[in-house]
Protein backbone atom coordinates (compact mmCIF):
# COMPACT_ATOMS: atom_id res chain seq x y z
CA UNK A 1 0.00 0.00 0.00
CA UNK A 2 0.88 3.59 -0.68
CA UNK A 3 1.65 6.23 2.09
CA UNK A 4 -1.48 8.09 0.86
CA UNK A 5 -3.52 4.85 0.71
CA UNK A 6 -2.99 4.02 4.29
CA UNK A 7 -3.50 7.34 5.56
CA UNK A 8 -6.77 7.37 3.21
CA UNK A 9 -7.42 4.22 5.02
CA UNK A 10 -6.60 5.48 8.23
CA UNK A 11 -8.83 8.29 7.85
CA UNK A 12 -11.69 6.38 6.85
CA UNK A 13 -11.50 4.60 9.70
CA UNK A 14 -11.29 7.40 12.42
CA UNK A 15 -13.25 9.51 14.12
CA UNK A 16 -11.49 11.10 16.35
CA UNK A 17 -8.32 13.15 14.12
CA UNK A 18 -6.49 16.17 15.76
CA UNK A 19 -4.84 18.13 13.20
CA UNK A 20 -1.55 20.30 14.24
CA UNK A 21 -0.58 22.58 11.38
CA UNK A 22 2.05 25.53 11.08
CA UNK A 23 3.18 27.99 8.03
CA UNK A 24 3.49 25.22 5.60
CA UNK A 25 -0.33 24.80 5.10
CA UNK A 26 -1.09 27.81 3.79
CA UNK A 27 2.05 28.48 1.05
CA UNK A 28 -0.06 27.32 -1.07
CA UNK A 29 -2.66 29.84 -0.25
CA UNK A 30 0.35 32.30 -1.31
CA UNK A 31 1.36 33.29 2.43
CA UNK A 32 5.15 32.66 2.14
CA UNK A 33 5.67 30.40 5.30
CA UNK A 34 9.30 31.54 7.71
CA UNK A 35 11.80 29.26 7.04
CA UNK A 36 11.89 27.88 3.73
CA UNK A 37 14.30 29.02 1.53
CA UNK A 38 11.63 31.23 -0.22
CA UNK A 39 10.30 32.18 3.67
CA UNK A 40 10.22 35.47 5.44
CA UNK A 41 13.28 34.84 7.14
CA UNK A 42 15.52 34.50 4.03
CA UNK A 43 14.63 37.80 2.92
CA UNK A 44 16.90 40.69 3.47
CA UNK A 45 15.68 43.04 5.93
CA UNK A 46 17.55 45.96 8.40
CA UNK A 47 17.00 43.64 11.42
CA UNK A 48 15.94 40.03 11.09
CA UNK A 49 12.30 38.51 11.32
CA UNK A 50 12.58 37.35 14.40
CA UNK A 51 13.63 40.31 16.07
CA UNK A 52 10.96 42.76 14.68
CA UNK A 53 8.03 40.30 15.48
CA UNK A 54 9.02 40.43 19.29
CA UNK A 55 7.60 42.35 22.48
CA UNK A 56 10.93 44.60 22.74
CA UNK A 57 9.99 45.94 19.03
CA UNK A 58 6.85 46.67 19.59
CA UNK A 59 7.32 48.64 22.55
CA UNK A 60 10.72 50.22 21.99
CA UNK A 61 10.33 50.74 17.79
CA UNK A 62 6.29 51.00 17.08
CA UNK A 63 6.63 52.28 13.68
CA UNK A 64 9.18 49.76 12.31
CA UNK A 65 7.32 46.78 14.11
CA UNK A 66 3.90 48.03 12.31
CA UNK A 67 5.70 48.86 9.43
CA UNK A 68 6.86 45.02 8.77
CA UNK A 69 3.67 43.27 10.01
CA UNK A 70 1.20 45.22 8.01
CA UNK A 71 3.36 44.74 4.91
CA UNK A 72 4.62 41.46 5.32
CA UNK A 73 1.86 39.91 7.67
CA UNK A 74 -0.97 41.08 7.61
CA UNK A 75 -1.57 42.37 4.03
CA UNK A 76 -0.63 38.89 2.83
CA UNK A 77 -2.99 37.20 4.83
CA UNK A 78 -5.70 39.27 3.90
CA UNK A 79 -5.77 38.59 0.29
CA UNK A 80 -5.29 35.12 0.48
CA UNK A 81 -7.64 32.42 -0.06
CA UNK A 82 -8.37 28.91 1.90
CA UNK A 83 -6.83 25.86 -0.50
CA UNK A 84 -7.17 22.25 0.07
CA UNK A 85 -5.76 21.53 2.72
CA UNK A 86 -7.88 24.10 4.96
CA UNK A 87 -11.20 22.74 3.40
CA UNK A 88 -10.32 19.19 3.79
CA UNK A 89 -10.09 19.45 7.53
CA UNK A 90 -12.91 21.67 7.65
CA UNK A 91 -15.10 18.54 5.62
CA UNK A 92 -13.81 16.55 7.99
CA UNK A 93 -14.90 18.12 11.02
CA UNK A 94 -18.59 18.19 9.89
CA UNK A 95 -18.60 14.65 9.38
CA UNK A 96 -17.42 13.94 12.60
CA UNK A 97 -14.45 12.81 12.04
CA UNK A 98 -12.10 15.81 13.50
CA UNK A 99 -11.82 16.76 16.58
CA UNK A 100 -10.15 20.09 16.51
CA UNK A 101 -7.54 22.01 14.42
CA UNK A 102 -4.00 23.07 16.11
CA UNK A 103 -2.51 25.90 14.18
CA UNK A 104 0.70 28.21 14.52
CA UNK A 105 -0.93 29.98 11.77
CA UNK A 106 -2.27 33.65 12.82
CA UNK A 107 -4.03 34.09 8.57
CA UNK A 108 -7.65 32.76 9.88
CA UNK A 109 -7.21 31.02 6.94
CA UNK A 110 -8.93 27.80 8.69
CA UNK A 111 -12.10 29.46 10.13
CA UNK A 112 -12.30 30.70 6.33
CA UNK A 113 -12.95 27.25 5.40
CA UNK A 114 -15.47 26.62 7.88
CA UNK A 115 -13.26 25.13 10.51
CA UNK A 116 -15.08 25.73 13.97
CA UNK A 117 -12.71 24.22 16.85
CA UNK A 118 -9.40 26.14 15.62
CA UNK A 119 -6.76 26.26 18.40
CA UNK A 120 -4.71 29.43 17.57
CA UNK A 121 -1.70 28.72 19.85
CA UNK A 122 0.36 32.30 18.12
CA UNK A 123 -3.07 33.88 18.26
CA UNK A 124 -4.82 35.71 15.18
CA UNK A 125 -4.18 38.87 12.90
CA UNK A 126 -8.11 39.02 13.07
CA UNK A 127 -7.90 40.26 16.71
CA UNK A 128 -6.90 43.29 18.15
CA UNK A 129 -6.71 45.44 21.09
CA UNK A 130 -6.17 48.99 22.76
CA UNK A 131 -2.92 48.14 25.28
CA UNK A 132 -4.44 50.65 27.08
CA UNK A 133 -7.61 50.59 27.51
CA UNK A 134 -8.24 47.04 26.08
CA UNK A 135 -11.11 48.45 22.73
CA UNK A 136 -11.17 45.72 20.22
CA UNK A 137 -10.76 46.27 16.61
CA UNK A 138 -10.81 44.56 13.86
CA UNK A 139 -7.88 43.64 11.20
CA UNK A 140 -9.17 46.45 8.61
CA UNK A 141 -8.98 48.95 10.75
CA UNK A 142 -5.02 48.26 11.88
CA UNK A 143 -4.73 48.08 8.02
CA UNK A 144 -6.00 51.27 6.70
CA UNK A 145 -4.30 52.99 9.86
CA UNK A 146 -1.71 55.24 8.94
CA UNK A 147 1.75 54.36 10.88
CA UNK A 148 0.75 53.04 14.11
CA UNK A 149 -2.67 52.20 14.79
CA UNK A 150 -4.40 54.61 17.82
CA UNK A 151 -6.85 53.89 20.07
CA UNK A 152 -9.38 57.03 20.82
CA UNK A 153 -7.95 57.10 23.82
CA UNK A 154 -4.13 57.77 22.81
CA UNK A 155 -3.12 53.87 23.51
CA UNK A 156 -1.54 51.76 20.54
CA UNK A 157 -3.66 49.55 19.32
CA UNK A 158 -1.91 46.23 18.97
CA UNK A 159 -2.76 42.37 17.53
CA UNK A 160 -3.69 39.64 19.29
CA UNK A 161 -0.41 37.62 18.38
CA UNK A 162 1.93 35.91 20.26
CA UNK A 163 5.49 37.83 19.84
CA UNK A 164 8.86 36.91 20.59
CA UNK A 165 9.08 37.08 24.53
CA UNK A 166 5.53 36.77 24.93
CA UNK A 167 3.91 33.87 26.58
CA UNK A 168 1.29 31.70 25.18
CA UNK A 169 -1.99 31.55 26.26
CA UNK A 170 -2.41 28.70 28.52
CA UNK A 171 -5.86 27.81 28.46
CA UNK A 172 -5.31 27.04 24.78
CA UNK A 173 -2.50 25.25 25.48
CA UNK A 174 -3.85 23.11 27.86
CA UNK A 175 -6.92 22.94 25.25
CA UNK A 176 -4.46 21.29 23.04
CA UNK A 177 -2.97 19.14 25.04
CA UNK A 178 -6.01 17.65 26.01
CA UNK A 179 -7.32 17.11 22.43
CA UNK A 180 -3.82 15.63 21.62
CA UNK A 181 -3.73 13.17 24.17
CA UNK A 182 -7.09 11.33 23.13
CA UNK A 183 -6.30 11.77 19.40
CA UNK A 184 -6.60 8.36 18.10
CA UNK A 185 -4.46 9.52 14.72
CA UNK A 186 -2.67 13.20 15.02
CA UNK A 187 -1.52 14.62 11.70
CA UNK A 188 1.44 17.03 11.66
CA UNK A 189 1.61 19.10 8.59
CA UNK A 190 3.43 22.33 7.49
CA UNK A 191 5.69 22.86 10.17
CA UNK A 192 9.16 22.54 11.02
CA UNK A 193 8.64 21.87 14.83
CA UNK A 194 11.70 24.41 15.39
CA UNK A 195 9.22 26.63 17.92
CA UNK A 196 8.73 25.69 21.29
CA UNK A 197 5.92 25.63 23.17
CA UNK A 198 4.28 24.73 20.19
CA UNK A 199 6.30 21.94 18.88
CA UNK A 200 6.46 19.91 22.22
CA UNK A 201 3.01 19.27 21.72
CA UNK A 202 3.74 16.36 19.44
CA UNK A 203 5.26 14.08 22.52
CA UNK A 204 1.37 14.70 24.81
CA UNK A 205 -0.03 11.78 21.54
CA UNK A 206 -0.21 8.81 22.82
CA UNK A 207 -1.53 6.49 19.52
CA UNK A 208 -0.08 4.92 16.92
CA UNK A 209 -1.15 6.74 13.82
CA UNK A 210 1.24 9.64 14.21
CA UNK A 211 1.61 11.11 10.57
CA UNK A 212 3.87 13.86 9.56
CA UNK A 213 3.11 15.86 6.17
CA UNK A 214 5.58 18.30 5.08
CA UNK A 215 7.85 19.24 2.14
CA UNK A 216 11.08 19.14 4.00
CA UNK A 217 12.52 16.85 6.58
CA UNK A 218 11.78 17.46 10.23
CA UNK A 219 13.43 16.69 13.65
CA UNK A 220 10.73 14.37 14.29
CA UNK A 221 10.80 12.23 11.39
CA UNK A 222 12.03 9.43 13.09
CA UNK A 223 9.09 9.47 15.44
CA UNK A 224 6.21 9.50 13.20
CA UNK A 225 4.32 6.26 12.05
CA UNK A 226 3.70 7.59 8.42
CA UNK A 227 5.97 10.50 6.67
CA UNK A 228 4.55 12.13 3.45
CA UNK A 229 7.07 14.56 1.92
CA UNK A 230 4.57 16.74 -0.48
CA UNK A 231 2.63 19.72 -0.55
CA UNK A 232 0.05 19.55 2.03
CA UNK A 233 -2.78 20.95 -0.18
CA UNK A 234 -1.72 18.08 -2.93
CA UNK A 235 -1.88 15.62 -0.46
CA UNK A 236 -5.62 16.38 1.18
CA UNK A 237 -7.07 16.48 -1.92
CA UNK A 238 -5.86 12.88 -3.13
CA UNK A 239 -7.42 11.58 0.40
P1 LIG B 1 8.25 27.26 9.30
O1 LIG B 1 8.47 28.24 8.19
O2 LIG B 1 9.31 27.15 10.34
O3 LIG B 1 8.05 25.82 8.71
C1 LIG B 1 7.16 25.58 7.65
C2 LIG B 1 7.39 24.15 7.16
O4 LIG B 1 6.39 23.88 6.19
C3 LIG B 1 8.74 23.93 6.49
O5 LIG B 1 9.35 22.78 7.06
C4 LIG B 1 8.41 23.71 5.01
O6 LIG B 1 9.23 22.72 4.41
C5 LIG B 1 6.99 23.21 5.09
N1 LIG B 1 6.15 23.53 3.92
C6 LIG B 1 6.13 24.66 3.18
N2 LIG B 1 5.16 24.59 2.23
C7 LIG B 1 4.56 23.38 2.39
C8 LIG B 1 3.49 22.71 1.73
N3 LIG B 1 2.84 23.25 0.70
N4 LIG B 1 3.14 21.48 2.18
C9 LIG B 1 3.81 20.88 3.21
N5 LIG B 1 4.82 21.47 3.87
C10 LIG B 1 5.19 22.70 3.46
O7 LIG B 1 6.82 27.61 9.95
P2 LIG B 1 6.22 27.14 11.35
O8 LIG B 1 6.68 25.80 11.72
O9 LIG B 1 4.77 27.41 11.29
O10 LIG B 1 5.82 32.17 15.28
O11 LIG B 1 6.89 28.21 12.32
C11 LIG B 1 6.54 28.25 13.66
C12 LIG B 1 6.52 29.66 14.18
O12 LIG B 1 7.72 30.34 13.83
C13 LIG B 1 5.45 30.54 13.58
O13 LIG B 1 4.18 30.36 14.18
C14 LIG B 1 5.97 31.91 13.87
C15 LIG B 1 7.42 31.72 13.51
O14 LIG B 1 8.29 32.51 14.20
C16 LIG B 1 5.50 33.37 15.71
O15 LIG B 1 5.32 34.31 14.98
C17 LIG B 1 5.37 33.46 17.21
Amino acid sequence: MSEIETLKKWIDESNNIVFFGGAGVSTESGIPDFRSVDGLYSQKYKYPPETIVSHTFLTKRTDEFFEFYKEKMVAPALKAKPNKAHYKLAEWEKEGKLKAVITQNIDGLHQAAGSKEVLELHGTIMKNYCDRCGKKYDVDHVLASEGVPKCECGGTIRPDVVLYEEGLDMNVMEKAVRYIEKADILIIGGTSLVVYPAAGLVQYYRGNKLVLVNLSETSQDQYADLVIHEKIGEVFSKL
